[in-house]
């Protein structure tokens, strides 16, 4: 049976002994070379054709962005006294405590951005954030009594802090192209400080959490 390699080595000798014969490989004729730039004609006049659906651009998307982390970070400032209340390490008490604090000021830079901008601050519903602390919530009431609390807590966490630093090192990029140096300087400082909540998270998480919660579990390995 004729096998794909077969097909293959077959198709090469006969490119082999085609050229050894001295023949050129077949050239498109002159119809077909017409016929295909005719295409390609047709293709970009329809393209140029093409009416705009939106005069949208990338200071409309980093307005957006910017009323989206406003509704994020305020909806986080709300969320985090049922993690803190829930907590029970208090290295990590302390540093639910001092990000919240953070967040009140990381919404008042964000107001100023706004100001930047000549807008008046709105924010707009965010499912991704609204999603990420709805399941925090729900790992809140599965795990919040167990010896696993501490854990769950940080993994919910650290999922709202990634999402912030993809959302703002996104914005922190769109504001250097739009020419925002103001702008861009008070985003950089954000993602500093989310930066560094999530190292602190993952520090705790690493250096006791983690394993003081593996040490009292119930369950056998
Ligand atoms: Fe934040």
């Amino acid at each position: 049976m004729a096998t794909a390699s077969d097909d293959t080595k077959t198709k090469t000798a006969t490119k082999k002994s085609a050229r050894a014969a001295g023949q050129k490989t077949a050239k498109p004729t002159a119809e077909a070379r017409t016929k295909r730039s005719q295409a390609v004609a047709a293709k970009s006049k329809a393209k140029a054709a093409k009416p705009a659906v939106t005069d949208k651009g990338l200071a409309d998307l980093f307005e957006h962005a910017l009323a989206d982390m406003y509704y994020a970070e305020k909806t986080i400032y709300k969320t985090l006294p049922k993690m803190i209340k829930a907590a029970d390490h208090p290295d990590l008490i302390a540093a639910l405590t001092a990000h919240r604090e953070e967040t009140a000021g990381q919404i008042e830079t964000l107001e100023a951005i706004f100001e930047l901008l000549g807008k008046r601050a709105k924010a707009v519903k965010c499912d991704a954030i609204d999603g990420i602390l709805e399941e925090g919530e729900s790992l809140l009431e599965d795990f919040g009594d167990s010896v696993a609390a501490d854990a769950a807590i940080i993994f919910s966490c650290q999922a709202v802090e990634h999402y912030e630093i993809t959302r703002y090192g996104s914005m922190r990029a769109f504001a250097e192209a739009l020419g925002m140096d103001e702008a861009k300087t008070h985003l950089e400082g954000i993602l500093a400080q989310e930066s560094a909540a999530d190292t602190k998270l993952t520090e705790l998480a690493e250096d006791s959490v983690n394993d003081a919660a593996a040490e009292y579990d119930d369950h056998d390995a």
